[in-house]
């Protein structure tokens, strides 16, 4: 158990930390989010030393010079290369940092709610060693409904269902505590992944991220369009030939090849709520769910997703920032972030001796 004694310093300089999959962001109590960048690196193939972070190096990403490749340290919204995660973080973390403070900072942290220990631990040692004095973690589905409005005080239960690049967490919460959640690493970045090879295996066409990003974002839907002849030209790289090359796609022809994953969220979504003890489900009947993460903001996916599930279905204020807006709360309330804090990282780094309190 944390003591309030240790937490009380947090508040003067403390920072809350949402290292996802596509962005890392960085928020600090009365300021807000102060740093909003893609969750990237751009590394020299040769001396593997890395010359670019976040929106710098997405800038390149496609275009990289020879020798450079950009490459994303967190899959999945866990640790894949300890490495460049822990240089990516300490970058960002010098880089919110107000004033040169040399204090030692404190940080809490989201984490999906089904991370390993392993994992946890890897998230963990990269804070330490990215500079940041002590770190707090709480479970991602939690941070998200803090930061969407639910009361940790509310005893009647809200769902919350956060749809990120790499993952998909849903979280019931009941006063403040996580009464039931699931998560899957399958996100809104495998809608990125179904257009890319549509266009590969039935148009002929290689294209990049940022194509297949535009097209998420600008001209794909979750409903098939009034006008499925719509029609947008998409430009990249000719499978046989290898030239440069360009297609007419039509909004009709995308439209089935989204939705094959956006219903997969939504069976998802389906399927947890099925496992609801009755007041429960009963609350979430009258209340409905609630949408955070990047992936809310896709066109039309709350009116499919409210058809699918037949309940209220609402997007939070600010869906890409609910995490770390809910993390950032926790310094306004040290009795709840000590109650919230799975700081099994102190079990953790004592890995070897179990058993010592
Ligand atoms: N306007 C938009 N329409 C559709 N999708 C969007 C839009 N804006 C962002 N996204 C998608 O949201 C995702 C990023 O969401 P978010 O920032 O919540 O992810 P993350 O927290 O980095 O990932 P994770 O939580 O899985 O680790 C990306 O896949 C991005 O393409
Ligand atoms: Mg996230």
């Amino acid at each position: 158990m944390l003591k309030i004694s240790s937490l009380k310093k947090l508040v003067t300089d403390s920072m809350a930390i949402d290292l996802g999959t596509a962005s890392t962001l960085i928020a600090v109590k009365d300021r807000g989010v102060v740093l909003d960048e893609p969750s990237l690196v751009a590394i020299h193939e040769i001396s593997e030393e890395i010359v670019a972070f976040g929106q710098e190096a997405a800038d390149m990403e496609g275009r990289e010079g020879r020798d450079l490749v950009v490459r994303e340290p967190m899959i999945g919204g866990v640790v894949a290369d300890f490495e460049k995660t822990k240089k990516m973080l300490a970058h960002f973390v010098k880089k919110a940092k107000s004033g040169g403070s040399n204090l030692a900072i404190q940080a809490v942290m989201s984490m999906v709610s089904d991370v390993t220990h392993v994992e946890q631990r890897a998230l963990l040692n990269a804070a330490e060693e990215a500079g940041i004095g002590k770190v707090f973690m709480m479970e991602e589905g939690l941070a998200a409904a803090f930061g969407a409005g639910v009361l940790p005080t509310d005893k009647r239960a809200s769902a919350i269902i956060d749809i990120g690049a790499g993952t998909t967490n849903i979280a019931v919460i009941a006063k403040g505590s996580v009464v039931h959640s699931t998560s899957e690493r399958y996100g809104s970045n495998e809608i990125n992944d179904v257009i890319a090879t549509h266009l590969r295996r039935h148009r002929g066409l290689q294209v990049g991220a940022e194509t297949t990003e535009f097209l998420k974002t600008n001209f794909v839907s979750t409903y098939l369009p009034d006008d499925i002849s719509k029609t947008i030209e998409v430009r990249g790289r000719d499978v046989q030939t290898g030239s440069p090359a360009a297609v007419e796609i039509t909004s009709g022809e995308l439209y089935p090849v989204v939705e094959s994953v956006v219903r997969r969220i939504a069976q998802l979504v389906k399927d947890t709520l099925t496992e609801l003890r009755p007041e429960v489900a009963a609350d979430i009947y009258d209340r409905g769910v609630i949408l955070t993460g990047g992936g809310a903001l896709l066109d039309g996916l709350d009116q499919y997703l409210r058809s699918f599930i037949n309940l209220p279905v609402t997007v939070a204020d600010e869906p890409r920032y609910a995490t770390v807006l809910g993390l950032v709360k926790m310094f306004d309330d040290l009795k709840l972030l000590e109650r919230v804090a799975r700081n099994e990282l102190n079990v953790l780094q004592n890995a070897e001796i179990p058993f010592e309190a």
